[in-house]
């Protein structure tokens, strides 16, 4: 008689698996003990015997890690329909800014909502990715722009890690836009950033990282190396919006601070290029702005590739440049737009997503990793980013528990 266990063995037969960087040649059997892949294994090796104590989940299909969504602005008040009409209109994602709309108008929304209003908003915004086949998602804050707001912000985020079934890792960007009561003051601002906000976000643990807008439209790099520096002195990694719009050197001036990760970078040179590659830092690309911006400037993807750094995809999900709540809809995009192969693109939702934020053991299928995985109705890995349809998601287990299915 097999013992009895606390966790129940569960088994799946002749998946395809993708395991963060690449898909496996043969069909896998694949085992989750408590919250860890037990094993996986290749089915023509492996005695039928070690099944017995098994319950069986599924046959077949595609299995993935848990999809990993390394950069989003989720939490936010309002909505921005008007300027999404305005740009259609001819208005520049620039101009809205410097009238004092865009960014600042999701500020004051933001400002104006309690954090139960913030998490109520954010939640259906969440569960769309959990149902996309999320299991971890980086949430800044930003549309703050005050230390308690930005802290408000930021409990939300960590709230709603509390109530769904996703790990949510939280980024303080308070150098995202200069608000209002700073107007021609932004080394004030960003006295205040590094003075006030970081420590208190610090001293409440509620930023796992620090990330900087570093653009003609928010912040210099000489600004965003002050912001790094505070960051440093507490500890907290970095990231950086970078390369979005034009070009100022903000990534290779991240990369010099050993940061996570330089997001956007459609703007980037070769000179930036190298700088990720010497500090390890990943390429955050971010296809939904692309679109929805309808820039015509694509981040130089076969220089990174000949370079060899990471690339990362994620939604950028927010009010204004990426009101897309849908990350299979990115692996698609950064395919059709970017010329990522699906199997980059699939790596980028997965174990590059993962080391984007710091936490290289997510993000992957093998034996000892979490059992965060996506079990999808699907023949081949590549169909995710093929085909845009949702409802493809068969099962998705969140450290070791079925959370749909
Ligand atoms: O990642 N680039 C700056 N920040 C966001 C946009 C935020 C907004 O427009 O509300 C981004 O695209
Ligand atoms: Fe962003």
């Amino acid at each position: 008689m097999p013992q009895p266990t606390t966790h129940p063995r569960l088994l799946w037969r002749d998946v395809t698996v993708f395991d963060g960087l690449e898909t496996l040649p043969e069909p896998m059997a694949v085992i989750v003990e408590g919250q860890q892949i037990a094993m996986l294994a290749p089915m023509h090796g492996v005695d039928a015997a070690m099944f017995d104590d098994c319950r069986e989940m599924a046959r077949g299909g595609v299995m993935t890690p848990g999809l990993v969504d390394c950069h989003t602005h989720l939490v936010f008040g309002g909505g921005r329909a008007e300027e999404f009409e305005a740009r259609l209109e001819g208005a520049s994602y620039e101009e809205i800014a410097r009238r004092g709309g865009g960014i600042l108008s999701t500020v004051s929304a933001t400002r104006a909502a309690s954090e139960e209003a913030l998490c109520e908003a954010a939640r259906p915004r969440l569960q769309a990715l959990i149902d996309d086949g999320v299991t971890t998602v980086e949430i800044k804050s930003g549309y703050g722009l005050s230390v308690a707001d930005e802290l408000k912000m930021l409990r939300v985020a960590r709230r709603l890690g509390e109530t769904l079934p996703v790990r949510v890792v939280t980024t303080l960007l308070g150098a995202h836009a200069l608000p209002p009561e700073y107007q021609g003051n932004s080394d004030g601002y960003i006295d205040l950033i590094c003075e006030e906000m970081i420590p208190a976000a610090a001293a409440e643990g509620l930023a796992d990282a620090v990330d900087v807008f570093c653009e003609t439209i928010a912040f210099s790099v000489a600004q965003c190396e002050r912001v790094f520096r505070a960051a440093e002195a507490h500890g907290l990694p970095l990231k950086a919006h970078a390369e979005q719009l034009s070009n100022l050197g903000g990534s290779a001036m991240a990369a010099r601070h050993g940061a996570l990760s330089a997001d956007h970078i459609e703007y980037l040179d070769q000179a930036g290029i190298e700088a990720l590659r010497e500090a390890g830092s990943v390429a955050v690309i971010l296809p939904g702005a692309f679109h929805t911006l309808r820039e015509t400037q694509a981040p130089p993807i076969a220089a990174l590739r000949e370079a060899g750094v990471p690339m990362a995809v994620a939604t950028d999900a927010n009010p204004g440049s990426s009101p897309l709540f849908m990350p299979t809809l990115m692996l698609n995009l950064a395919c059709t737009l970017f010329r990522l192969t699906p199997r980059e693109a699939l790596a980028g939702m997965t174990a590059y997503g993962a080391q984007a934020l710091g936490l290289g053991q997510y993000g992957r299928l093998r034996e000892g990793a979490p059992a965060d995985l996506c079990l999808w109705h699907l023949d081949s890995p590549a169909e995710l980013a093929y085909a845009v349809q949702p409802g493809r998601l068969q099962q998705r287990l969140f450290k070791g528990e079925l959370t749909h299915g």
